[in-house]
């Protein structure tokens, strides 16, 4: 998995058989796994020079040193926010973390689609609860905008309690929060993105916040599979409240980009590569939706152009995961240097500058 950037390191510390090439031969979750160990031992390259003006941003109130985060489900548990700040994200954000500690699905539950740079889970929440994460976050110095997913337990007799939950355990130390309603791997969850539901939630979670008595900004992540209805019915809710942010997207339970392949169908949420050109339309529609509410893009991010189109799509940060399975952690640098070409060659001199300005293009799929 992305332990291939720290091949050298490796060598050093007498491990290198744990090469990329090994690691996309293990069992994905496995690799996954032996990942998140590298990084808790301080085997992550570590960056060695300050991000360049040109992608120093805000969002929401929050100022980043560059836009681009680490997106949630690689760290659920909290266990890597320090070595991912230093190693280059500008957001890092952990979870999802619900309640009580749960196991998650049955192994195996995740799976690569090799030949479209994909991936497919079904985790299903897997992580060891509020109390674990909040632990090891307490007193934690991380330099990078902090960010905590928040969800339910998949057997929770009322999910939006779960949520509340979350916001008063962790609005005094996250940087922002992320109101996760868009996993296809928990039965229900995604009926939060409807109407009433949805106005419900959030009343209760900004009310929380403000009995929390801070201004943690909340952000509310989305599924890529609302239509136009749906979309509609989401912007419509957020702009009577209080919340600070979209997310868009989480993962695709369409298989379109990747019928006929190896592993496609596996139930469970589609990321990567294939769900970039899904994501990156709705992003594009959210944006026409909200005017300038702050939005991240996220969805198959996997090349410094793919990065890009995500800021001309309408984002103003951006998260990736699976691309680092197949790309290796240098991925990370690359994107940041292909951004920072793309201010310049546009005449630019912030990445802010760049914020919807082919939202039009990629709203209606013309854009490639
Ligand atoms: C293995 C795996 C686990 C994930 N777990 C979570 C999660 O717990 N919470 C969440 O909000 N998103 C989760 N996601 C979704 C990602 O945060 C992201 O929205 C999605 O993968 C699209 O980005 P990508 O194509 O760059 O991976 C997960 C994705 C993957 C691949």
């Amino acid at each position: 998995m992305i332990l291939s950037a720290f091949s050298p390191l490796l060598r050093n510390a007498g491990l290198a058989s744990l090469t990329r090439d090994t690691l996309l031969r293990m069992d994905a979750e496995t690799a996954h796994g032996a990942t998140i160990t590298a990084l808790r031992l301080g085997l992550a390259p570590q960056q060695e020079y300050a991000d360049p003006p040109e992608l120093a941003t805000s969002l929401c109130g929050l100022e980043l040193k560059n836009p681009v985060g680490m997106a949630a489900g690689f760290d659920k548990n909290a266990e890597v926010p320090r070595p991912l700040a230093l190693m280059g994200f500008g957001m890092v954000e952990i979870g999802t973390v619900t309640p009580r500690p749960q196991a998650g699905n049955a192994k195996p539950r995740l799976f690569r689609i090799a030949g479209a740079d994909g991936v497919i889970n079904r985790m299903g929440f897997n992580n060891e609860g509020h109390n674990a994460a909040f632990e090891r976050l307490k007193g934690l110095r991380v330099p990078a905008a902090l960010g905590v997913n928040i969800g339910a337990n998949k057997d929770s007799e009322d999910f939006v309690a779960d949520y509340v939950l979350g916001v008063q355990r962790f609005a005094d130390l996250a940087d922002y929060l992320t109101v996760n309603i868009s996993s296809p791997n928990t039965p229900g969850l995604r009926n939060l993105q409807a109407d009433e539901a949805l106005r419900r939630l959030l009343g209760e979670v900004l009310t929380a916040r403000a009995k929390a008595r801070t201004r943690v900004p909340v952000l509310l992540k989305i599924a890529p599979d609302l239509d136009e209805a749906g979309m509609d019915a989401v912007a419509r809710v957020i702009l009577d409240t209080d919340l600070d942010g979209l997310i868009v997207s989480n993962t695709t339970i369409s298989r379109d980009p990747v019928a006929g392949m190896e592993n496609a169908t596996e139930t469970g949420g589609l990321s990567g590569k294939p769900l970039f050109a899904l994501s990156t339309q709705r992003l594009a529609q959210m944006r026409q939706r909200v005017g300038t509410l702050p939005l991240v893009g996220v969805g198959g991010i996997h090349s410094p152009q793919s990065a890009l189109a995500k800021f001309e799509a309408g984002a103003n940060a951006i998260q990736l995961y699976s691309a680092l399975v197949f790309g290796g952690l240098d991925l990370l640098d690359r994107i940041k240097r292909g951004l920072v070409a793309g201010v310049r060659a546009a005449g630019k001199t912030n990445i802010a500058e760049l914020v919807g300005s082919r939202v039009d293009d990629w709203s209606s799929g013309r854009a490639e």
